[in-house]
């Protein structure tokens, strides 16, 4: 991804803030009402039992706060997470290591769970099924097999792919919630709250100002409003009314829609090239020079839930917004096969 303001994807820039402004509680986690009652249901439930939460997996694109509820749960659960990714984990022995350290009830989060090697993920299913560990003993003709009984636990896997997870590794999952983007007036929320521990002042309509642009992405909420409490300090007493947002948002060049290239790369070569869709994955992804995955998992969602990009039987298709949006003249209506 680029290093735009409207990425999605984490910055540098963000990780010294992130920590900060992540909620502990549920009770704090703003927005995702179904996910959240869901979570309130299963964790009590586990609670009462005196039993390890089932195992969780959480996806959707990227700054949805998928890492922020793994945190969230485990303390909920009231037991320490212990954090890994994916890419991360290079030997089968790693994993055994992690997964032999852990206590009772304990949760293990993997980042990025996706990119696991297949042989670690190996190791994986009967730790998560049955709580054993299969560990090889020794090398060559000698070496044997041998199963040792685990700790329960609970793990937590997140990914922005779920469209790569293999299938025997999601059936593992008792519990699975897809992220979604925020509305408006969640995000707009969720600004409040981050100024609050920021110490800014901010006006409901700069609030919902920078909401706006912000593609329904926490993560890309408090980046805005990072730059917008910058531009306040600077050029203006350092409260954030909405003219103060306003002037800043369009000094950063933000667009109103939060969009960025590639969003408008998407829209324009399905409307130049392929004369507004309908167009397969497959083509799309070539045209543009990117993975049919990660149009399907990161780009398109938002253009979809935002109007601007439909997906048919036959294909996507640019949306009558999306002309507008590019200062195109959409085609008649009844002039196409859709
Ligand atoms: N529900 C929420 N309420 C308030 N703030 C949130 C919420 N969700 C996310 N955030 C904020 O957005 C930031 C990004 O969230 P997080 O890192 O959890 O996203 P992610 O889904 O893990 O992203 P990635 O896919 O890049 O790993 C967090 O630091 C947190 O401040
Ligand atoms: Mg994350």
């Amino acid at each position: 991804m680029t290093d735009r303001v409207v990425a999605g994807g984490r910055l540098d820039e963000d990780a010294q803030y992130e920590a900060g402004l992540r909620p502990r509680l549920l009770r704090e986690y703003i927005g995702q009402g179904r996910v959240r009652d869901n979570l309130v249901v299963s964790i009590a439930a586990a609670r009462g039992r005196g039993e390890a939460l089932d195992h969780v997996l959480l996806y959707g694109p990227p700054g949805l706060g998928k890492t922020t509820l793994a945190y969230v749960i485990g303390n909920e659960m009231g037991v320490p997470v212990r954090a890994t990714a994916g890419p991360v984990i290079e030997k089968a022995g790693d994993l055994a290591a992690m997964l032999t350290n852990l206590q009772p009830r304990e949760v293990l989060f993997i980042d990025e769970i996706h990119r696991m090697s297949p042989a670690i993920e190996e190791i994986l299913y009967p730790a998560m099924e049955d709580y054993e560990l299969d560990i090889v003993i020794g090398q060559g003709p000698s070496a044997r097999s041998v199963t040792v009984p685990r700790q329960t636990f609970t793990l937590i896997g997140a990914t922005t792919r779920a469209g790569l997870l293999s299938a025997p590794l999601r059936a593992r999952f008792g519990i699975v919630h897809r992220l979604d983007f925020y509305d408006e007036r969640d995000i707009q929320e969720i600004v409040r709250r981050s100024a609050g521990i920021l110490g800014v002042e901010i006006d409901a309509a700069a609030g919902l100002e920078i909401a706006r642009r912000s593609r329904g992405t926490p993560r890309i909420a408090n980046r805005l409003l990072r730059r917008v409490r910058d531009y306040a300090q600077v050029r203006a007493d350092g409260r954030i009314t909405v003219e103060v947002a306003h002037a800043a948002l369009e000094l950063l060049e933000v667009d109103d829609h939060g969009f960025d290239e590639l969003d408008r790369r998407l829209l324009r070569t399905i409307i130049e090239k392929f004369s507004g869709g309908p167009v397969g994955i497959n083509s799309l992804a070539a045209a543009i020079h990117e993975e049919k995955d990660a149009i399907e998992d990161i780009y398109e969602p938002f253009l979809i839930q935002a109007g601007f990009l439909d997906r048919t039987p036959r294909g996507r298709v640019a949306t009558a917004r999306a002309y507008e949006y590019l200062g195109l003249r959409a085609p008649e209506k009844g002039s196409r096969l859709w």
